[in-house]
C-alpha cells in the first residue's frame, strides 16, 4: 500500500477520471445538507474532498466526526467541480476529490490558536511552534529558505568554493560580542568558546592552502536580541586567497542576483553602487544607509560659523558639526510627536532636538529669534525650507550628530510612511570603514570590524604615527534597503603587523600569545594574502520573504529573552552533571 499517489497541491482538470490517495491534515470541513467537504491540507496545498451520503454512507459519516487538524488518508476518484463551484484561488480549484475512502491516521485535540491566521501573540506561537509552522506562510518562508541555501551552494561551487566545516567547540575569537562558554569535563576549569563566527579557522585555510572555502555556518553572540538578532544565527561564511575586495564584492553581487532572479524573478541591476563611510554617514546618518527615500542629511557648519544660538556655536566651535534635515510637509508635528523625537535624540546621544516648523508663511520655533537674516536665507536656499517644512537640527560632535538625525530620519520616514511601497531592493556597499574607533566607555580603541582586519596600504602610515581615527580599513558592508546584510574584508596576513594591531587594541604579548598564538605562528608560515566576507542568511532570507523578523524565517528561533519556548530552553542543570563539569551556580532566585 502507497500512504498517498500524489500531494494535496498536484490535482488539476486533466486529472479528471483518476483515481488517487491523498493524505494530510483536515483543514476545514463543512456539511451540506449532509454532504460533506473537508478542505484537506498537506505541504504542497489543499484539495477539496467531498463524501457524499448516498453513495458511502458509512464514510460520510465517518467524515462527518472530522475535525480540524486530525490526519487523514482519503482515496477517490477526481471530479471536475459544478460549474459555478471552481474555487480560482487554488491551483486545484478546478477539481475535487469524490471520496469512497477513509482513513482516520491520527485524531487531534482542538489546537490553542487557530491556524488559518497569524495571530499577535508570539510566545504562544513559539510555544506550539510545530502548529505555527503549519500555516502556509511559514511553510512558504522554510521553503524559500531551503531554496536560498541551494543556489548558494551551486553558485558557490561553481565558483570554485569548497564547503568545509569548522568546530563549533573553539576558541573565542572576538567579533563584538559576548562569548557563549560550554565548560570541558575532560579538562577541568576550562571552556570551549562557541563561534561568534568561524573568523579564525577560515582564515587558517587559507594558510592551509584550500585557497576558496565557504560554509553555511552557524554562529553563537550573547548580545541584546533584536528583530533582526538572534543569539544563534547562520551566515553564508567565505574566504579566498590572492583576491582583491572588488573579487569579493562581485562574488557577492553574482550570488545576489542569482537568488534574486530564481527566487523572486528579479534582475538586479550590477553593479551595486558603493558609497564610503563618510558619504554614508554624512549623507544618511548611518553605516547602513536606507537609500529608498531622500531626506538626506544637510551640512550647516559654515552658514552657522558666527551663529549668536550658542548651541550651535558651541558645537562648531569645539570642532563638531551643525546638521539638519527636511521633514517635507511634517509642519503639522503634534507636540507629543516632538516630544518622542526629541527623547529618541537623547537616548541616541544627543543633547537635544532642535526645529523650525514652516506654518503660515512663518518660522516657528524658540530658537529662530537667534538667526540672522542672512543665515536664514542660505538655510531656506540649503535646505529646500518651502511652507509646511519640518526642519530638524543636530549640532554635537561629527558622529553623535550624523547618528542622532540618523534614527531621526527613520523614524521620520515611518510616520510620514515615505518608504515607497514598490518592491525595490536597494543594495549598497559600505566601503573605506575607519580601521579603529574609540571607546569612552573601554577607555581603549577597538577594531570596528574585527582585530583581522586589513589596513588600507596607503594609510600604514598613519597606524605607525599613531593618528589611529584616520586609519582606514579595506572593509566592506553590504546593505539592503537599510539592513546591513553582510559584512567582510582582506585581512592581515603578516605575522608582524597582526601583532602590532593587537598591540593597538590594547592585548599585551603575552595575552596575544595565549589568545593568538596559533594564528601569529600560522603567519609565520606562508600565509598568502586572503579576504573575505560574511552574509547573514537569516536577515537575507527575512528581507525576501518581507518578514519583519528573521524569527519568521527560523524553524525554532529564541524570543527577545533568549528562551526557546517550545522546549523551554535554557533550563536547570542536573547537580550531577554541573558536578562532573566542575561547575557550581552562584546565581541565588528572587524571593
Ligand atoms: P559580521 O559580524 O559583520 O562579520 O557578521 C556578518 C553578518 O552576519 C549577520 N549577523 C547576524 N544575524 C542575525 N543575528 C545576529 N546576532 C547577527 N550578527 C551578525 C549580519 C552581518 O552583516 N567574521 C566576519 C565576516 C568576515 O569578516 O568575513 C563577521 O562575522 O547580516
Ligand atoms: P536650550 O538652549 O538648551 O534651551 O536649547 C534650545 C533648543 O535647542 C531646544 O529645542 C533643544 O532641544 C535644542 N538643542 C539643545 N542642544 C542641542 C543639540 N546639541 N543639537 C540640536 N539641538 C539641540
Amino acid at each position: 500500500m502507497k500512504f498517498r499517489t500524489k500531494d494535496c497541491g498536484a490535482l488539476r482538470a486533466e486529472d479528471a477520471g483518476a483515481a488517487e490517495y491523498l493524505c494530510g491534515w483536515v483543514d476545514s470541513r463543512r456539511d451540506h445538507g449532509g454532504v460533506i467537504f473537508i478542505d484537506l491540507r498537506d505541504r504542497g496545498g489543499i484539495t477539496q474532498v467531498v463524501f457524499h451520503p448516498e453513495e458511502c454512507p458509512e464514510i460520510a459519516k465517518a467524515a462527518h466526526d472530522l475535525r480540524a487538524e486530525d490526519v487523514i488518508r482519503v482515496g477517490g476518484k477526481v471530479a471536475p467541480r459544478l460549474e459555478g463551484t471552481e474555487n480560482q484561488k487554488l491551483p486545484t480549484g478546478q477539481i475535487e476529490l469524490v471520496a469512497n475512502e477513509l482513513h482516520l491516521l491520527n485524531k487531534a485535540e482542538p489546537t490553542p490558536f487557530p491556524l488559518d491566521t497569524r495571530i499577535a501573540n508570539e510566545d504562544l506561537r513559539l510555544t506550539y511552534r510545530y502548529l505555527d509552522l503549519r500555516r502556509r506562510e511559514m511553510l512558504d518562508n522554510l521553503q524559500l529558505r531551503h531554496r536560498v541555501t541551494k543556489i548558494i551552494r551551486d553558485v558557490m561551487d561553481g565558483a570554485g568554493f569548497l564547503e568545509i566545516e569548522t568546530p563549533v567547540l573553539s576558541k573565542s575569537t572576538p567579533e563584538g560580542a559576548r562569548d557563549f562558554l560550554v565548560p570541558s569535563r575532560l579538562t577541568p576549569g576550562s571552556f570551549y568558546a562557541l563561534p561568534q563566527a568561524p573568523q579564525q579557522y577560515k582564515q587558517l585555510l587559507m594558510v592551509a592552502g584550500v585557497e576558496r572555502y565557504f560554509q553555511i555556518a552557524r554562529c553563537f553572540r550573547d548580545e541584546d536580541l533584536r528583530a533582526d538578532r538572534q543569539p544563534e544565527f547562520t551566515q553564508l561564511d567565505l574566504e579566498a586567497s590572492f583576491v582583491t575586495d572588488e573579487e569579493i564584492q562581485s562574488l557577492m553581487e553574482k550570488t545576489m542576483a542569482e537568488i534574486f532572479r530564481k527566487t523572486k524573478g528579479v534582475e538586479l541591476p550590477l553593479p551595486f553602487p558603493r558609497m564610503t563611510y563618510q558619504d554614508a554617514m554624512d549623507r544618511f546618518g548611518s553605516d547602513k544607509p536606507d537609500t529608498r527615500f531622500g531626506v538626506e542629511l544637510v551640512d550647516l557648519g559654515d552658514v552657522f560659523a558666527e551663529s549668536e544660538f550658542k548651541v550651535f556655536r558651541s558645537a562648531l566651535s569645539s570642532g563638531g558639526v551643525v546638521k539638519a534635515i527636511n521633514a517635507k510637509g511634517f509642519a503639522c508635528i503634534t507636540t507629543g510627536q516632538i516630544e518622542d523625537l526629541t527623547d529618541m535624540a537623547k537616548q541616541a546621544g544627543a543633547k537635544g532636538l532642535a526645529f523650525i516648523k514652516v506654518e503660515n508663511g512663518e518660522w516657528k520655533s524658540p530658537i529662530v529669534k537667534f538667526f540672522t537674516e542672512k543665515e536664514k536665507e542660505a538655510m531656506r536656499e540649503r535646505l529646500d525650507m518651502k511652507e509646511g517644512d519640518l526642519i530638524l537640527f543636530g549640532a554635537d560632535s561629527w558622529e553623535n550628530a550624523c547618528t542622532v538625525l540618523g534614527r531621526i530620519r527613520l523614524r521620520v520616514a515611518e510616520i510620514c510612511k515615505l518608504i515607497p511601497s514598490d518592491g525595490r531592493n536597494n543594495f549598497l556597499w559600505v566601503v573605506d570603514f575607519p580601521l579603529l574607533g574609540w571607546s569612552a566607555e573601554d577607555n581603549k580603541w577597538n577594531a570596528v570590524h574585527h582585530p583581522f582586519t586589513r589596513p588600507k596600504t596607503e594609510d600604514l602610515p598613519l597606524l605607525e604615527s599613531g593618528e589611529y581615527a584616520k586609519v582606514r580599513a579595506v572593509a566592506y558592508d553590504l546593505v539592503l534597503n537599510g539592513v546591513e546584510i553582510g559584512g567582510g574584508s582582506l585581512r592581515i596576513h603578516e605575522a608582524d603587523l597582526q601583532a602590532q594591531m593587537f598591540s593597538v587594541l590594547g592585548i599585551g604579548e603575552e595575552e596575544q600569545e595565549t589568545l593568538f598564538g596559533h594564528l601569529l605562528k600560522a603567519f609565520r608560515f606562508g600565509a598568502p594574502p586572503h579576504g573575505g566576507i560574511a552574509l547573514g542568511l537569516d536577515r537575507m532570507v527575512m528581507l525576501l520573504a518581507g518578514a519583519e523578523s528573521i524569527r519568521d524565517v527560523i524553524a525554532f528561533p529564541k524570543n527577545n529573552r533568549g528562551q526557546e519556548l517550545m522546549t523551554s530552553a535554557p533550563a536547570g542543570a542536573d547537580p550531577r552533571q554541573l558536578r562532573e563539569l566542575h561547575i557550581a551556580s552562584t546565581h541565588k532566585p528572587k524571593a
